[in-house]
């Protein structure tokens, strides 16, 4: 296929925006044990956890602990998300390579989620960078309902742009535009990467993608087939909002894997230990994951004439 990046960069995002949202609490042993496995896959960008209120996200409260528990490997850059100063000086105590800052595009969206509208988010990031000036932390963005919002509907280009260039002047060099709810599609998907692309060459527009209506591997596509070679995604398809109605998880990294390598896109991830990974997961949440390609095998996978023929649910 033409026009597809030859190498690409995955930030896997399974152990925050995955396990932000799981029922039953997880115990932090788990949540150390699932990184140090995934980074030993050869996944180098990883989101660790968040330091955000313990009562408004009770599962991340533990973010300290799984700092100080995980096997820093050289090279891997572990990130956390930072809703406030509080917790960017949390997530600097802590050990964190990355801050992830960000703000939705639509005010009800993040009034509702970081209690911040857009403009004060805004604001709060700039004293976010202030803090992390003089440390060697980085800050990394993130624009949230950058493709509709299920309380506004659709919402305005300038305020993704908006909130775009902010982070930008703050020092990001890569800015992830989330589909937050799973609304926008590959044609809105491909639009809005051009244009930010355009608007902000020396910067990379990211995809968070979520597959809350099934389109999640069709926009990371359209992402790929303009340009984007940095994306999110959570290990077995993990993951959702804790204020989106009907949350639904990232795209799944391993299904996301195996189809950059079926079409030739390098991820420098080796799959057959992501897929173990995968199946680590389930067996630690004990229910089974959105994630394809765990459950089939991989394309490529040859079958005797006799094999059991089961439907996969
Ligand atoms: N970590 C821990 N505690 C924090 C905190 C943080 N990052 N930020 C604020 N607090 C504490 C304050 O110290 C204060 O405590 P006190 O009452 O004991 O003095 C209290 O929370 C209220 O502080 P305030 O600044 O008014 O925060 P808030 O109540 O407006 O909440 C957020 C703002 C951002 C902290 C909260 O809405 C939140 O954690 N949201 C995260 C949601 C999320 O993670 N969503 C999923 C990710 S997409
Ligand atoms: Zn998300």
């Amino acid at each position: 296929m033409a026009g597809l990046p030859p190498k690409i960069t995955i930030s896997e995002v399974g152990p925050r925006d995955g396990l932000q949202i799981e029922k039953q609490p997880v115990a932090t042993a788990t949540k150390i044990a699932l990184i140090d496995k995934l980074v030993a896959t050869g996944i180098d960008r990883i989101e660790v956890s968040a330091f955000v209120h313990p009562k408004v996200v009770p599962q991340m409260a533990d973010a300290e602990q799984v700092f100080a528990g995980i096997k820093r490997k050289p090279g891997v850059r572990y990130a956390a998300l930072v809703p406030n100063t509080k917790g960017a000086e949390r997530a600097i105590a802590a050990g964190a390579d990355d801050l992830k800052i960000g703000a939705a595009a639509s005010d009800t969206f993040n009034s509702l989620n970081f209690r911040m509208t857009s403009d004060e988010g805004a604001r709060v990031m700039t004293d976010i960078a202030t803090i992390a000036e003089g440390t060697k932390v980085k800050l990394a963005g993130v624009v949230g309902t950058a493709f509709g919002c299920p309380y506004e509907g659709p919402v305005s280009e300038k305020k993704v742009d908006d909130l775009f260039r902010h982070m930008v002047e703050l020092g990001c060099d890569v800015i992830y535009l989330a589909d937050t709810t799973g609304v926008g599609n590959p044609a809105q998907v491909a639009r809005t990467v051009e244009r930010l692309r355009k608007r902000f060459p020396k910067t990379r527009v990211g995809l968070h993608l979520h597959n809350t209506r099934g389109l999640g591997l069709a926009n990371a596509l359209a992402g790929l087939e303009n340009g984007v070679t940095d994306f999110e995604s959570s290990i077995g398809g993990l993951g959702g909002c804790p204020f989106a109605p009907r949350a639904v998880g990232n795209i799944s990294t391993e299904d996301f894997v195996h189809m950059a390598h079926e079409m030739k896109v390098n991820t420098g991830i080796d799959l057959d230990a992501l897929i173990g990974v995968a199946r680590y997961a389930q067996e630690a949440l004990d229910r089974p994951l959105p994630g394809m390609v765990m459950k089939a095998g991989k394309a490529g996978e040859r079958h005797e004439t006799n094999a059991p023929r089961t439907k996969l649910d």
